[in-house]
């Protein structure tokens, strides 16, 4: 029997309902934890308020926006991280950091369980048991939304009857999770994939600059430290990447990806600061990372995007791809230029005290350094297996 659990806490309609029904259901105390990453609504006061009026015996209330930043975001950037290619794991970044808090404090609050108010069809179920499982295998893990089989209805239905404070309405009908590396935006009526989104949808990518400009990304062995000449913080820098791109309406996904339980589900995400630091990013590598070195990289990629989508974020092959990707870094310092017009963003020069790119040896012009003799005999060398291939089993076998 669960004594105590630790409920990750978003002051949403779903977990301030499982305060009350755990304490129903499996009789025990709750503690509510909120942990901000950078969400919209993440007052403390007002988290705190809701935690305790749906009858928390406590409540913690953590900002771990930089942590997040530093820890997640910026592996996931010298990753290049895409889930299929497209999506920069939003939520599935924000899981681990959330179970690293829950898991503190359980051990601050002598809880025996942990607890989440995902459902069982999602990544983040998977995402926050597996967390939990890998850094404390002793903690029980409850879900009281997979558990309950309420519908939305039946939910606010129940919080009227117990007098738990929530702002939900019937018309809030999308699924949303954001922090500091986008947003991502699911159901209502999106579940038709042919559906356009409405434009309602859209709340950080709204398009409201009209004038086009260009931004200056600076970075440091793969980490951004400035835009336009000016240093900032990481959650600074984000914010504001965020904000600048987002303005010109760029950055938005419109998915159909795979998750981890065997759905097809349609996602649509804004990520304008996450996808414009990638592209950049990885423009920088293509001048500074030399072209073996590149290609390994590129390979392995989608693999460690893979490992953070399903939940592996705490495992030992994440742990020595980190490795790998750190050590890839150490010369990918350097600027990139991204220039802004509406509805579009892209790089415009790239720019490195430690670039391979070397112009005696590119250009055509009187500067050429390139030793045009050398290539006679290497391109012979190069074609050697494929024209003996072809005298005597392909095309030129014909004519001899
Ligand atoms: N499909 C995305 C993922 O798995 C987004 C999940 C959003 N989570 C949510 N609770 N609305 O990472």
């Amino acid at each position: 029997m669960t004594k105590r659990a630790v409920l990750a806490y978003s002051g949403g309609l779903d977990t301030s309902v499982a305060v009350t029904w755990m304490q129903e259901r499996y009789g025990c105390e709750v503690v509510a934890c909120a942990v901000d990453v950078g969400q919209d609504g993440a007052d403390g006061d007002t988290l705190r308020q809701r935690a305790l009026a749906a009858g928390a015996i406590d409540v913690v209330v953590i900002d771990a926006k930089a942590e997040l930043a530093r820890d997640y975001l910026v592996p996931a950037l010298k990753a290049n991280a895409l889930y299929e290619g497209r999506y920069p794991l939003v939520s599935a970044l924000s899981r681990p950091v959330i179970v690293k808090h829950m898991v503190a404090a359980a051990r601050q609050f002598g809880a025996d369980a942990v607890a989440h108010g995902c459902t069982g069809k999602g990544n983040d179920q998977v995402r926050f048991e597996v967390s939990t499982r890998a850094l404390a295998p002793d903690l029980e893990i409850l879900a009281p939304a997979r558990e309950w089989g309420m519908t939305r209805e039946d939910a606010i239905h129940y919080a009227y009857d117990k007098g738990i404070p929530i702002t939900a309405t019937k018309e809030k009908v999308y699924s949303i999770d954001d922090n500091l590396w986008g947003r991502a935006i699911e159901c209502g009526e999106m579940e038709d994939p042919w559906a356009v989104p409405p434009p309602g949808v859209w709340s950080m990518t709204k398009p409201t600059a009209t004038e086009p400009r260009d931004v200056v990304v600076r970075f440091e062995q793969g980490v951004p430290v400035a835009i336009d000449d000016v240093d900032l913080e990481l959650v600074d820098l984000i914010t504001t990447i965020n904000e600048v791109v987002g303005s010109y309406g760029w950055g938005r996904i419109d998915m159909v990806e795979n998750r981890r339980v065997g759905i097809k589900s349609r996602e649509t995400y804004e990520c304008p600061g996450s996808l414009a630091l990638i592209m950049a990013h990885a423009d920088l590598e293509s001048i500074t990372l030399e072209r073996d070195l590149a290609r390994e990289k590129a390979r392995l990629e989608p693999r460690y995007a893979e490992l953070i989508y399903d939940g592996l974020w705490f495992s030992p092959l994440k742990e020595a791809l980190d490795a790998f990707v750190e050590s890839s870094q150490r010369h990918v310092s350097g600027e990139v230029r991204l220039h802004l017009e509406p509805g579009s963003c892209r790089v415009t020069g790239r720019r490195s005290p430690h670039s391979l790119y070397d112009y005696g040896l590119a250009t055509y012009d009187s500067a050429d350094v390139f030793r045009h003799e050398d290539s006679a005999g290497f391109v012979r060398l190069w074609g050697l297996g494929i024209e003996t291939w072809s005298q005597r089993q392909g095309p030129g076998s014909e004519h001899q």
